[in-house]
């Protein structure tokens, strides 16, 4: 089955592991194992795990994660979540599920390409509805009501938006859900930044809860900051819920036990992790707003959630030969924007190690002036 190579995946395979100053990370600094433990209150948790048996999990995640994760909804029951390897796992899974040759597709763009590239593969019309600088990064309601058909399966959106940070409010959600009501489509949102809001009153309901044709999908990589775990979740109505545990069954028997463990002390304690990884986010982008604000060759849309900033350069050079002379000259890695298929915008991870971003920031700059 053809599919066109994933352009950020290959980027960061390619140059995040010897690049000395990494701010194109897009997670909230991951914890290591004892810094996880020792905020959890249990440093003896993996000593107590000593009799877990290493055998296959609970194949849709084990009870208390599945509640946990329920808990983060308002509406949902343990019944309306299924745990996947992460959220890049539960955008797979639903589409494999969903999906089928003729169907169309509509996804928004520039996002997490495999939005689009995985219903293309799998034979659908994908339609992109296009969010643009000048619009604030944001869809137009007007142009997706246009890009809809008879065929239209489903409508993919990524709130908050990677690359570019932007929130779609929740009344312009609500005419998203309408309008795939209207002809029986589903809306697939990727939540996968959820919960990072720069200002606490920008807050936006999970599409699960506002359509019972929408699905959501998490991960413990980004607000959760654990990455190295692979977990993310798929929230839906239990009619989904089934057709993907009846594909899932083929690709997956069931999560890591530990996994599952560490998972679900996290969910116990969701608030301490939310407020240690609000406040390095909330700090890091008043950081980089400064910079922004003090840096003429550089502009940006702030970005309103997420860990993730979309910056406009004005510099003659491709993002990928800015990139590629930013990493051999300052060895400060930043993906370009044609791995988003917008060049002239590079991205940036805010969501890290707040030293790391300030060293990656003066690196750039000093870069920035030689072309002044
Ligand atoms: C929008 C979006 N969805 C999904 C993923 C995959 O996340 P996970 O680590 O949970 O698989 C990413 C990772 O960068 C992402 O940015």
């Amino acid at each position: 089955m053809k599919i066109e190579p994933f352009l950020v995946e290959q980027w960061l395979n390619k140059y995040e592991i010897n690049v000395e100053v990494n701010i194109s990370e897009t997670c909230v600094d991951p914890f290591t194992v004892g810094e996880f433990l020792a905020l959890m209150g249990r440093e003896s948790f993996l000593e107590e795990l000593r009799e877990t048996k290493l055998t296959y999990g609970y194949i849709p995640g084990s009870p208390s994660l599945r509640q946990g994760i329920s808990d983060l909804y308002e509406s949902l029951k343990p019944e309306n979540i299924l745990v996947t390897g992460g959220a890049i796992g539960a955008n797979f899974l639903v589409y494999y599920s969903l999906v089928e040759p003729g169907d169309t597709v509509i996804s928004v763009a520039p996002t997490y390409q495999q939005l689009y590239s995985v219903a293309e593969s799998f034979g659908a019309n994908v339609k992109l509805l296009k969010l643009r600088w000048e619009n604030g990064w944001l869809p137009r309601l007007g142009e997706l009501a246009d890009l809809v058909d008879a065929k239209t399966k489903l409508i993919a959106i990524n709130n908050p938006n990677n690359p570019t940070g932007s929130l779609i409010d929740e009344n312009m959600l609500h005419s998203i859900c309408e309008i795939a009501n209207d002809i029986g489509a589903y809306v697939l949102d990727d939540e996968s930044y959820m919960g990072l809001y720069i200002d606490p009153d920008d807050r936006v309901p999970s599409v699960v809860e506002l359509s019972d044709r929408g699905i959501a999908t998490g991960s413990f990589s980004k607000p959760f900051s654990l990455t190295g775990l692979r977990l993310g979740w798929i929230a839906a109505p239990e009619s989904v819920i089934s057709r993907c545990e009846l594909h899932r069954d083929y690709t997956t028997i069931s999560n890591g036990v530990i996994d599952d463990a560490l998972a679900s002390l996290a969910m116990e304690n969701v608030d301490l992790i939310l407020t240690r990884n609000l406040d390095i986010v909330r700090k890091n982008y008043q950081i980089l707003s400064e910079w922004v604000e003090g840096e003429s060759l550089i502009d940006w849309v702030p970005p309103k959630a997420g860990t993730i900033a979309f910056l406009r350069y004005s510099i003659d050079l491709s993002s990928e030969e800015l990139c590629k002379r930013l990493i051999k000259e300052k060895d400060v890695l930043l993906v370009p924007g044609s791995c988003f298929d917008l060049d002239g915008f590079l991205r940036l991870g805010y969501g890290n190690n707040t030293e790391v971003l300030k060293e990656g920031l003066s690196r750039f700059k000093e870069f920035l002036d030689d072309f002044r």
